[in-house]
This record gives C-alpha cells, structure tokens and sequence, in this order.
C-alpha cells in the first residue's frame, strides 16, 4: 500500500487497534488482550466520551421480578418493529452476564443496603435499570474498565491521537492513520484487524446531548472505506434537555421521570396524558413528539420538568451531578420547574454490522453506538446503549481473536423510487469546502431544522440538496477540526437521504407527510453506501 510521503509508517504495528476508549472500546480492549497487542486510540482525553456522561444507569434483567424475555418484550415495542430479534436475543442474554463480570472488575452500583437497587425508566415493563453514583452510572463503568485495562500489559492506550482514515489492502481493513496532537504528525499502524468503536454522532446536529467528541468519525471513516451503513436516518432526541440560552443542552436523565417527575406546559398544564397510557414514562420518540406539539402549540421555546412533588433530600441525594449542574444555572431541581426541551441523543443507524460485530469490510468491526446491530431498531429503549456496548464490545473481541468472517449483508440495488432529488456522487477520499467551520455551522441548523423529530419530504429534499454541496471540493488539512468538518458534511447528507428515501413513520423517524407506517411489506432497514443511494432490505 502507498502512502503519502508526510505520513509515517510505523514498522513494527500491533495485531488489534481499537479506535475509542468508550464502553465498547474498553469492553472489547480487555477481551482482545488475550490475543496480541492491542493500541487504543482516543481522540481526546481517555475519558472524554459519552460514556463518561452516562447518567440513568444500564438495563438488565437481573432483579428477582424480571425476566430476560421481558427486556426481549419491552425492548422489541420500543424499536417499533425494526429490530433485529436475534440480535436483541442476544443483547438480553448476556447483558446480565457481562454485568456480574463487571462487578468482579469491580464497578460499583448503587445498593439498598447489599442488594443492588434498580430503577425504572421509560416503555420499561419492569424496574431493570442499575445505576451507580446516582446519576454518574456511565462514569462509575469506565473507571472499572479503565482501572482492569491498565493492569494489562499488552493494552496501550494513547490518548489525543485522532484517526482520519482507514488502510486498505487487497480489499481488506489492515491499519489505521491517526494524527498526533501533540506533534501533528500523522502515522499509519498497520494491524491484524481494527475495531471502530468511536461512539455516535449528536455533533452533526445544532442541538445536542453529546460531548463534542461525538462527530459522526468512525461512520465518515467506514463510509469512505466503502462500508455498508445501515438505518441512519434513525436518530434518537431524547426529550429531556436542560433549555438554558447560550448552555450546553445538558441531559436531564429518564431516570427523573422514572421516579416520578412529570412534565408541564407553559400554561402548567401536565399534558402526557393526552399523547400515551404510559403519559411521561412512554417512548421516547413519543415523548419528545409530544413536548414538539406542546410547545407549537402554546408558542413557547421550551416545557418543563417538574419534581415539586418529590421528597427533595431524595432528589438531591439520587441525583447529586444533575443537581449541582442545574444549580450552577441557578436552577434548584427539587424546588423550581426546570425548562428543558429535545435534543439530538442518539444514532440508532451506523455502520451495519452481524451478530458478531464484522462489518461488510474484511478486518474491519464495530460495536457501540457507531455500530448497527439492529438491536435499537427504530427507537433506542432507555438505557440500553451501555448494555449493548458491553455485550457487543466483547462479542466483537472475540470475533477478531478469531478470524470470524462476516455472515452476507444485504447486496446493494438500486431502487428508482429511492432518490428522487439527484445527488453528487459521494466523496471518494475525505473533502472539505472553503470555509469548513461556517458550513458545519450550517449542515447542524440545516440538520436541527430540516431532519429532526418532525420530518417531511419538501424540507429533507432542500436538506439533502444543501447539505450535498455544502460537502464538495477541496482535502481537509492536516487537524482534528478539519477532518471533524469533513465527517459531520460526510454523516450529515446521509442521515438526510436516508430520512428522505423512507417515506413512512417508524419509530424515532416521524414523517408528517407519511404519518403512518408502510404495512405494505415487512419492515425494512435502509442501507447506503458510497456507491449506491439509500435502498431497503
Ligand atoms: P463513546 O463512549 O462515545 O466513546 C467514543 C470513543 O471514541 C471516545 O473515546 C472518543 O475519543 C473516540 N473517538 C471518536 N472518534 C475518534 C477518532 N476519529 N479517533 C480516535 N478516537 C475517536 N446510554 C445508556 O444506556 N444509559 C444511560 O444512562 C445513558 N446516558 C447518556 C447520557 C448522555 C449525556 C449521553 C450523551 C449518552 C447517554 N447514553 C446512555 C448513551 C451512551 O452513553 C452511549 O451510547 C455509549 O456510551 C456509547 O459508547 P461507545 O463506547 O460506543 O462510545
Ligand atoms: C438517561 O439517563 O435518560 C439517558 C439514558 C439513555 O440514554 O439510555
């Protein structure tokens, strides 16, 4: 393979690379340890990702009044009858037994006394959900995993090394090439296999949960690589976002919800009621809706959550970093009504990917949030995202200990009816316009207001022209920040055309135009890839 001459070869390679320290990162790290050297690379400081912020907690059938086909249930209602069964089977399966090996790592949830205390989060039939500081459950996971991982020699983690490409040989994934932050330098590593474990994408729209590592890289990267992503238009808004102008949209966790906050309109009206028997422990898809009409309706910018009613020692003891957070904005949880409204959470969609985490490129895996197992299918059930990175993570570690060979994914057609508004072939190489920061400014609006929680088929046609030249001409230079701007142009027009070429309402994807589901035929995946627009299988 040829290199450009101002990338440096690093000779001696390892046999795995691992891009991102997250939970499926780390999860599958530990695993691959028993079979080689493993370099994790983080673009940022090990801990930045979403799974340090993760706050309501990890569901899993463990409680004595649970069971393992009940999560199967409330899991499958909830993708809205996308899921991939077997792939769920999967997920439910063995969450609980990755969880007990967790604890013997040491993690730490929370415990009434020495049992270990669940809580209840939304379209959950059963209180599942362990959490672990209260609300830092995310942060609790990865300083286990870390603290595992740093006993093992053969694990090196480099931090602030951002990757920009994957290498290709004969078809096949063999290495990775990542820029140094402290040097610049770019360096190529050649592997045995390489698992994209870079997380999700809530940086592609203006609103977000998401800490700023979240770009959509690991999806621009496969995408560029030529692999298969599958579902994209399939983003999560989590209806529960600190609504302060000018501040991050700090998440405001289900959790708060499920031990009893409701929410209020602007004329204090609690309105859930209305939209779903479950009222503010429905779906999430259902509830950020419903916070959308809510707020058309009586022409505010935002709703409010509202834990009045709840002892406030236990809100502040329950939920310490969401209290102190919500205070630095001079807002007390257990006393005032807290402005919160939607904010882009979560990418079902991502890179497609088979029971085993092998990708439709030889050598290439993925698991986490950048991956597409089918396990979320149209709508994420609450805290199900750390328990797939967990089981997922593991399962792809021992897929690339052992050679595993991806089972067929669906062959690409086109489909005449798919795309109607023409579209620039898709970038062959990672390309930048001009002024790469004024147009990821505007793809995020253009996202935000175009190919949000309420979509139709005028504005994501005029999203996906915008977006589709805003991605054109020029290579990116030589930093993270461009090769950020060249992702989020890359990700951005694919959520688009995917949304655009789904003309139904399913789950998280709700079209106004096509507001109820194709009972047609079964429900279908949407699958993209550089080559081929969007097309369903
Ligand atoms: P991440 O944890 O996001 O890790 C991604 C890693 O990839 C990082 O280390 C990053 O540096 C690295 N990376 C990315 N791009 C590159 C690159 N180009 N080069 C090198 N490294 C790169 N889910 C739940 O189940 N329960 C919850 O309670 C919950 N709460 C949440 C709260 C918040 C505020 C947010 C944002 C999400 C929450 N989620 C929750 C979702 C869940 O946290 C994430 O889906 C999950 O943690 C993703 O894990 P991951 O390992 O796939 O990726
Ligand atoms: C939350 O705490 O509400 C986030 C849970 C999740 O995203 O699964």
């Amino acid at each position: 393979m040829m290199l450009p001459t101002m990338v440096k070869q690093k000779d001696n390679g390892v046999d795995f690379i691992v891009l991102g320290g997250g939970i499926a990162g780390m999860r599958a790290a530990i695993e691959l340890s028993r079979g080689g050297r493993v370099l994790v690379l983080t673009k940022d400081d090990v801990y930045e990702s979403s799974t340090e912020y993760a706050q309501g907690g990890i569901a899993a059938a463990i409680s004595e009044d649970d069971e393992v086909t009940l999560h199967l249930h409330d899991t499958l209602l909830a993708g809205d009858g996308l899921c991939r069964e077997e792939a769920v089977r999967v997920l439910v399966e063995e969450g609980p037994v990755q969880i007990h090996q967790l604890i013997d790592w040491g993690m730490r949830f929370d415990r009434n006394g020495t049992k270990l205390a669940f809580t209840r989060e939304g379209a959950h039939s059963r209180s599942r959900i362990l959490h672990a500081h209260g609300d830092s459950t995310g942060s609790e996971i990865l300083r286990a995993l870390m603290a595992r991982a740093r006993t093992i020699h053969s694990i090196k983690l480099l931090p602030h090394t951002f990757a920009t490409e994957l290498a290709m040989e004969d078809g096949k994934v063999c290495g990775v090439t990542y820029i140094d932050a402290k040097t610049s330098e770019s360096t190529h590593v050649p592997a045995r296999a390489v698992l994209l474990a870079t997380g999700g994408l809530g940086h592609v729209y203006k609103e977000t949960t998401n800490p700023s590592v979240a770009c959509g890289d690991g999806m621009a990267m496969a995408y560029r690589a030529g692999a298969i992503l599958s579902d994209m238009e399939f983003v999560q808004f989590h209806p529960t976002a600190l609504f302060v102008k000018g501040a991050p949209r700090f998440l405001l966790s289900e959790a708060l919800r499920g031990e009893g906050a409701i929410l209020r309109n602007l004329l204090l009206e609690r309105f859930m009621p209305r939209y779903h028997e479950a009222a503010e422990l429905a779906p999430r898809d259902v509830v950020a809706r419903a916070i959308i009409m809510e707020m058309h309706k009586t022409r505010a910018e935002c709703v409010y959550l509202d834990l009045t009613g709840l002892n406030p020692d236990h809100v502040k003891k329950r939920f310490p970093r969401i209290f102190s957070t919500c205070l630095q904005y001079n807002i007390d949880i257990s006393a005032d009504l807290v402005p919160i409204r939607p904010a882009a959470h979560y990418s079902m969609g991502g890179v497609a990917t088979d029971l085993m985490g092998a990708t439709s490129l030889p050598g290439l895996f993925a698991a986490g949030e950048v991956a597409a197992t089918g396990v979320h299918g149209a709508n994420r059930l609450a805290s199900n995202s750390l328990l797939e990175g967990l089981v997922f993570g593991a399962r792809s570690a021992t897929a690339m200990l052992n050679h595993h060979v991806s089972t067929p994914f669906p062959s690409p057609k086109p489909n005449p009816h798919a795309e109607t508004v023409p579209v620039a072939a898709a970038p062959q190489a990672a390309t930048l316009p001009c002024d790469p920061q004024k147009a990821v400014e505007e793809a995020r609006a253009i996202l935000w207001d175009n190919v949000g929680i309420i979509r139709d088929g005028k504005h994501l046609a005029g999203a996906v022209r915008r977006l589709t030249e805003l991605a054109l001409a020029g290579a990116p230079e030589l930093s993270r920040a461009s090769y950020e701007a060249c992702n989020i142009l890359t990700v951005a027009p694919l959520i688009a055309r995917c949304a655009l070429a789904r003309e139904e309402s399913r789950g998280a994807h709700y079209r106004s135009d096509f507001p109820l589901k194709n009972e047609t035929h079964p429900p279908r995946h949407s699958y993209v890839t550089k080559v081929f627009p969007p097309f369903f299988a």
